[in-house]
């Protein structure tokens, strides 16, 4: 179960490496490992901005070790795997932005590659019991774009340069769980490797650049018109603390059962809760109150994926997982956080609360 009072006997005083920890996903998931009282190596690139919501949660002092490092530097990532001794690491540092990955290709592949492969031989070096969630994204499938909704086994591929490098750090992970890491001889090396697929992410104290709900944010602050170019593409849409129940339920899995849960998961939406762009931004514009957009196709623009949805029956089989919030209810919360968050009064606390102690109002909002 996806509760506080489940998952802290588990990481109560355990020692977690977080990479991506100044990250939009790894400032949430601090947030919820430290509360539990897990100690906290962060291993990421220093916050790029001074109103990053690592540093509105003061991400610095919810770490034991706070480590401004690049993960291409396999010296300085693995003295830190090796001196730290984690319990448990979840791999969240990557260059995660499809267009960036068109401006800068071999950095979106060396960082999301290679930086995997460096942080899982460092792991080989560990002498000690260690799961490890590796991140990666619903992009690493080849998508014929038939609408259906992908499983774990489908042939992984990717188009644009960002998919590309996470459906390689998906083979890469294979192939060290096959090589070093092999689940069936967990006894003698004691690591447990998975990989994770999430959906499109949403939720408060996102700012990147050409993501929807920053970039809708953005427009209403600045009372300009928001333009869609991609009005109809469908994506598995969720609140950014759903795939951190997900990471933290599936690690938990492994520690008890390491050779069982040693394999690939996708955490999204229910498959009949998919909304397009559109839908998404007229309903967040209506939580908001205002804002206004327009479309424009442009012919020539970058390839991105029309219909992206992943079937999460095995997380729910395997793992007793299922979505708490619709994709209305995490638009509303989502609109909600940066509502709060201009008039000063920053809620990650009680989101967190609400989700993680099952306090959730499932009027349909
Ligand atoms: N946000 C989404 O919708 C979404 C969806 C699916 C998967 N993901 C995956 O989730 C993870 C976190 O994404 P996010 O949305 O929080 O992204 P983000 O851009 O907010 O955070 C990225 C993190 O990675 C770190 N990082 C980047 N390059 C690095 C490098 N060279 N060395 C060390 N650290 C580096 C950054 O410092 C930051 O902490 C990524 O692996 C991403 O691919 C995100």
């Amino acid at each position: 179960m996806v509760t506080l009072s489940h998952l802290t006997p588990y990481f109560k005083d355990k020692k977690v490496l977080l990479t991506g920890h100044t990250g939009f996903k790894g400032s949430w998931m601090m947030q919820v490992l430290a509360r539990m009282g897990a100690k906290i190596c962060g291993y990421s690139l220093a916050p790029e901005n001074a109103t990053d919501l690592f540093y509105q949660i003061d991400g610095e002092n919810m770490c034991v070790q706070n480590l401004y490092e690049d993960i291409r530097d396999a010296k300085r990532l693995k003295q830190t795997v090796i001196s730290f001794e984690p319990d448990f690491i979840f791999h969240l540092a990557a260059q995660p932005l499809v267009i960036d990955s068109y401006t800068n290709p071999l950095y979106t592949f060396e960082v999301n590659a290679q930086g995997t492969a460096n942080l899982l031989d460092a792991m080989k070096q560990l002498e000690k019991k260690c799961i490890c969630v590796c991140i990666t994204t619903d992009k690493v499938y080849e998508n014929p774009e038939t609408g259906i909704p992908f499983v774990e086994n489908d042939k992984l591929g990717g188009h644009d340069p960002y998919s590309a490098s996470k459906a390689a750090a998906e083979i890469i992970i294979n192939s060290y769980r096959q090589s070093f890491f092999d689940p069936t001889k967990f006894a003698t090396h004691q690591k447990a490797l998975a990989s994770v697929r999430a959906g499109n992410v949403i939720g408060g104290g996102d700012y990147a650049s050409n993501r929807i709900i920053p970039d809708i944010v953005r427009s209403i602050t600045s009372d300009t018109k928001l333009t869609l170019r991609n009005p109809n593409a469908t994506r598995p849409w969720q609140h950014v603390i759903e795939p951190i129940g997900a990471y933290l339920l599936l690690a938990s899995k492994m520690w008890e059962a390491p050779v069982k849960y040693a394999t690939a998961y996708n955490f999204g939406p229910e498959t009949n809760d998919v909304l397009t762009v559109q839908a998404l931004v007229e309903k967040a514009i209506e939580v908001f109150g205002n804002g206004s957009f327009d479309i424009q196709q442009d012919p020539n623009q970058k390839h991105e994926a029309q219909n992206l949805m992943l079937n999460i029956e095995k997380a729910k089989h395997d793992l007793q997982w299922a979505p708490k919030y619709n994709a209305l209810q995490s638009i509303t919360k989502t609109i909600e956080w940066y509502k709060d968050d201009r008039n000063g009064d920053m809620k990650c606390l009680e989101h967190i609360q609400a989700y993680f102690e099952d306090k959730i109002n499932d009027a349909n909002d």
